[in-house]
């Protein structure tokens, strides 16, 4: 039920009529102020912002279409109800049309106007709880919400700025974790298409038999349970885009259905022979491979070709390491939120590991690895080796450079390995200052070790 401690104009010229309503109104919770004719309304209205106006139509003077004009002019979320006579409901039409959310109709029943009080004030709610969560998402799924600076994700930037204008049919690949679904909401509230829905199912996690009714809807009594008309979620999202997720587990009879959708641009509900026409854009996923599905005869080659028009690959985490830091940061940020903390922090050495491993389940894995680090280091505002998972600290092998490769043509490795330990030991004579004392601590060496180490490498060419 909408909340009533709303403030309420009432206007209404015959007195007795407006003095009952309004301590009914009252006693059911409004804050009710009396006009006893239009002009007095557009008074209370310039000195005071109403949330709901109720208003007779007749009335002396400036009639109750013009109060509602004049409310709505200067507060265009204000919720206005007429009240009608006998012989004017071609007026209350009228004032609908400009802007009045409902009318009734004397004589009236007090719990009539409760209810279309009611009605009217929920319907706004949910406008502005939508206008608030689509300027949110807007905000969430601009590009620059997706992490990364790495040379893969440039090059999926570029991709993505200029297909999201076009409205062509996007495959996106990836492993788990990789973002599959944040870019295809980028891409949507990139596209002329925002303004309207993005709509996502998940082919794998609706059972079969129910996943043709989701996507086409149905119509009364199609099948067993089938107790209204339902429209699904491909008119849902017309003249919006359609997130196919996990579009490989289609069954075949689907795939065939989706592929007249994908060529003709129509569809039946469920149990109907009308045929409907969509505008859609779609946009599918699959963590499996496609073509390999195509070959295993379980996905049709010429679905694949439809869906594949502009392929999207999103990389693994572990080939791009070097946007690890990047997302570190950018998930500290995200569970700092709210809870009016100091920016946290991450020892290098806790970073070493995170960029060292190979994250099997991408970003998501990551993710979740710094709220959890975040949660047990509570308090220190700094995250250390011993916040990170055992799997995480216990690497396979040493922990290399990010930006480590073996080039095409080979290596010297003992050159390579000494290039490495001439560049530390400077760095860290460059951070104590040429305390070769201290420099040795921070490389776990004994103090005569790094000496005869900087001996050797300055023999060296
Ligand atoms: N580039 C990125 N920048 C910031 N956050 C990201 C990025 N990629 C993924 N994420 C985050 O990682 C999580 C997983 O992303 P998403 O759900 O899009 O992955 P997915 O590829 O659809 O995974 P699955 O195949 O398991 O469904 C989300 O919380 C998302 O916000
Ligand atoms: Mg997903």
């Amino acid at each position: 039920m909408a909340d009533r401690s709303k403030h309420l104009l009432l206007v209404e010229d015959e007195v007795h009529l407006r003095e009952a309503v309004a301590e009914q109104l009252a006693d059911h919770g409004y804050l009710v102020q009396q006009a006893d004719s239009g002009e007095a309304a557009l008074t209370c209205l310039s000195d005071f912002a109403f949330d709901v106006l109720v208003t007779d139509l007749r009335l002396p003077g400036i009639d109750g279409s013009a109060v509602v004009d004049a409310a709505r002019e200067r507060y265009p979320d204000i919720v206005a109800i007429v009240v009608t006579g006998y012989g004017t409901v071609k007026h209350a039409v009228e004032a609908i049309k400009r802007g009045a959310s409902d009318f009734v109709a004397k004589p009236f029943q007090i719990d009539e106007l409760l209810h279309a009080l009611d009605a009217a004030l929920e319907q706004r709610r949910l406008k502005s709880e939508n206008a608030y969560l689509r300027a949110q998402l807007e905000e969430r799924y601009r590009f620059d919400a997706i992490v990364g600076k790495s040379r893969p994700m440039a090059r999926l930037f570029k991709l993505l700025e200029s297909v999201a204008a076009t409205s062509s049919t996007i495959l996106i690949t990836g492993e788990t974790g990789t973002g599959k679904e944040v870019v295809a909401r980028a891409i949507h509230h990139n596209s002329t298409r925002r303004a309207h829905q993005f709509v996502a199912l998940n082919c794998s996690a609706i059972p079969e038999a129910l996943l043709e009714a989701e996507l086409f809807g149905h119509v009364r009594g199609a099948f067993t349970g089938a107790v209204g008309n339902r429209t699904g979620r491909l008119e849902q999202s017309h003249k919006g885009t359609l997130f196919l997720d996990e579009v490989g587990t289609m069954s075949p009879a689907l795939q065939v259905k989706l592929l007249r959708v994908l060529q003709e641009r129509e569809f039946e509900r469920v149990g109907d022979t009308n045929t409907i026409k969509v505008d859609v854009r779609v946009v599918a996923a699959t963590n499996s491979d496609l073509r390999q599905l195509v070959e295993d005869g379980q996905f049709r080659e010429d679905l694949f070709y439809r869906l594949n028009v502009i392929p999207v690959a999103l990389p693994a985490l572990r080939e791009r390491r070097e946007d690890i830091p990047l997302l570190v940061q950018h998930f500290l940020d995200k569970f700092r939120v709210g809870r009016e903390r100091a920016p946290l922090s991450v020892s290098q050495d806790a970073m070493r590991r995170l960029m060292a491993y190979h994250w099997p389940g991408n970003v998501r894995q990551l993710e979740n690895a710094i709220e959890r680090a975040v949660a047990v280091s509570d308090g220190r505002g700094h995250i250390d080796v011993t916040d990170l998972l055992p799997d995480v600290v216990r690497q396979e092998g040493p922990l290399f450079p990010a930006a480590l490769s073996l080039p095409d043509e080979g290596l010297d490795l003992d050159a390579f390995v000494s290039s490495i330990e001439r560049e530390l030991i400077q760095r860290s004579l460059e951070r104590t200052g040429g305390n070769k004392g201290q420099a040795a601590r921070l490389l776990n060496l004994k103090r005569t070790t790094l000496v005869e180490k900087l001996k050797r490498l300055e023999r060296l060419p």
